[in-house]
C-alpha cells in the first residue's frame, strides 16, 4: 500500500493507493471530525459491482449511510442531476457536518465534489475513485464541477477532499474502453513532467493495458506524486498546473461537440494530444521526431489519434468558449522535449484553424 499527501492551501490530505485501500475508510472516517452523516454519491454501474463491499467499511463506524445514485456517464456533470443531488441531500437531512463519498470514476468525483463544495455552503467530501482516469487524475487536485452544453467544467470550484482511498482492486471490473481512456492521462502526465515514466510505458504498455497489478500501482502512484507536485505549487492553476492541460483544449471542445455523448473523455485527451503534437510541430516547438514517437505511442495504447467527421466549426466555436483562454486568445499546452510541456497563448488563430482542417480531414 502507497501513501502520499497533498498540501495545498485549500487543505491537505492523504492518498492511499493499492489493493484493498478501502480498508483505511475506517480509520480515516475516525480521524478528525466525525461526520453526522455520510451520503455515498455513485452511479448505477458502480453501485451494482462494488456498493456492498464499500457500506461494510462504512458500517464499522456505526454511520448511518445514505444513497444517491445517478446515470452513469458524462452526461451526468450537468445541472439537471447536479439539482436532483442537492435536493436528495437536503432531504436526507444533510447538515454542515456531513461528509459526502464520492464513489466512482470522473463524473462522480466531479459532481459529488461540487455538490461538497456547495450544499449549505460547503461540506467535507472524501474520493473514492474506481476508475483509473479518476485515479491518476480527477480525483486528486480539488478540481470539482460540471459541463455546460457551451462547453465542459465551465460551472465549478476548488474544493479539496480530506482524503482520497483508490482501491485498485475497484478496477478489476473495468471495462477495456475505460481503462485505455485512464491511460490517456497516465501518458499525458509522462508527456509533460517525467521522461522516465514515458519510457517506462513504452517498455510496460502490455501489462498496463491488461491492469496488472504490479505495474500499474507504481505507476498510479508515479501520477498521483506529479499531480500532488503541480497542485502544491500552484492550486488554482494560475501558472504551473496549466500544463496538466495537456491535450485538453481540443478534447474539451470535442466532448461539447459531440454533446458529452461520444468519445470518453480520456479519449478525447488522446486526440487532444495528437492534435497538441501537430500544430507544436508545425510552429516549432515540438521537434518531428517527438512528435512521431508520441502519437505512435498514443496508438498503441489502443487510443484515437485523429477524428472522423469532426466539424471543424462546431469544435472552434466550442473551443472559442474554453475557460483556459489567455489575454491572446486560446491557450496551448505544447512538448518541447519528453517530460517537459510549455504553456503558449499567442499561437495564430489562423495557424489553428488550418492546423485543425488538416487534422480534422479537411471538414468544415
Ligand atoms: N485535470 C487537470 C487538473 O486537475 O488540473
Amino acid at each position: 500500500m502507497r501513501r502520499l499527501t497533498v498540501r495545498s492551501a485549500g487543505g491537505s490530505y492523504p492518498v492511499v493507493i493499492g489493493p484493498g485501500a478501502i480498508d483505511v475508510l475506517p480509520r480515516i472516517l475516525a480521524r478528525g471530525p466525525r461526520p453526522s452523516g455520510l451520503f455515498l454519491v455513485t452511479d448505477s454501474r458502480v453501485a451494482r459491482h462494488h456498493a456492498g463491499r464499500l457500506a461494510g467499511r462504512v458500517g464499522q463506524n456505526g454511520l448511518r449511510l445514505a444513497r444517491v445514485v445517478l446515470p452513469p456517464g458524462e452526461r451526468s456533470k450537468s445541472v439537471r442531476q447536479l439539482e436532483r443531488l442537492w435536493r436528495a441531500l437536503v432531504r436526507e437531512g444533510a447538515d454542515r457536518g456531513s461528509c459526502l463519498l464520492a464513489f466512482g470514476g470522473g463524473v462522480v468525483g466531479d459532481l459529488a465534489g461540487f455538490a461538497a463544495a456547495s450544499i449549505l455552503r460547503g461540506v467535507d467530501f472524501i474520493q473514492v475513485p474506481t476508475t483509473l482516469l479518476a485515479m491518476v487524475d480527477a480525483s486528486v487536485g480539488g478540481k470539482t464541477g460540471i459541463n455546460l452544453p457551451e462547453g465542459k467544467n465551465l460551472v465549478g470550484a476548488f474544493h479539496q477532499p480530506r482524503a482520497v482511498i483508490m482501491d485498485l482492486e475497484f478496477l478489476e471490473t473495468l471495462p477495456a474502453r475505460e481503462a485505455r481512456a485512464g491511460l490517456a492521462e497516465v501518458l499525458k502526465t509522462a508527456a509533460i513532467r517525467d521522461a522516465a515514466l514515458l519510457r517506462r510505458l513504452e517498455r510496460e504498455r502490455e501489462a498496463l493495458l491488461r491492469l496488472e497489478a504490479a505495474a500499474l500501482e507504481d505507476v498510479v502512484a508515479r501520477c498521483v506524486a506529479i499531480k500532488a507536485g503541480v497542485v502544491a505549487a500552484d492550486e488554482r492553476e494560475s501558472g504551473l498546473r496549466r500544463i496538466l492541460n495537456f491535450g485538453h483544449t481540443l478534447a474539451h471542445a470535442i466532448e461539447a461537440a459531440q454533446g458529452y455523448g461520444g468519445l470518453l473523455h480520456g479519449e478525447a485527451v488522446a486526440v487532444g494530444m495528437a492534435f497538441a503534437l501537430c500544430l507544436g510541430r508545425r510552429i516549432g516547438i515540438t521537434s518531428p521526431s517527438l512528435a512521431e514517437r508520441l502519437t505512435a505511442l498514443i496508438a498503441a495504447f489502443g487510443l484515437p489519434i485523429g477524428l472522423r467527421g469532426g466539424a471543424v466549426s462546431r469544435i472552434l466555436t466550442a473551443m472559442s468558449r474554453d475557460k483556459k483562454r489567455g489575454a491572446g486568445g486560446l491557450r496551448w499546452v505544447l512538448l518541447e522535449r519528453a517530460g517537459r510541456a510549455v504553456v503558449v497563448d499567442d499561437v495564430d488563430p489562423q495557424t489553428v484553424q488550418q492546423e485543425l482542417k488538416s487534422f480534422l480531414g479537411g471538414r468544415s
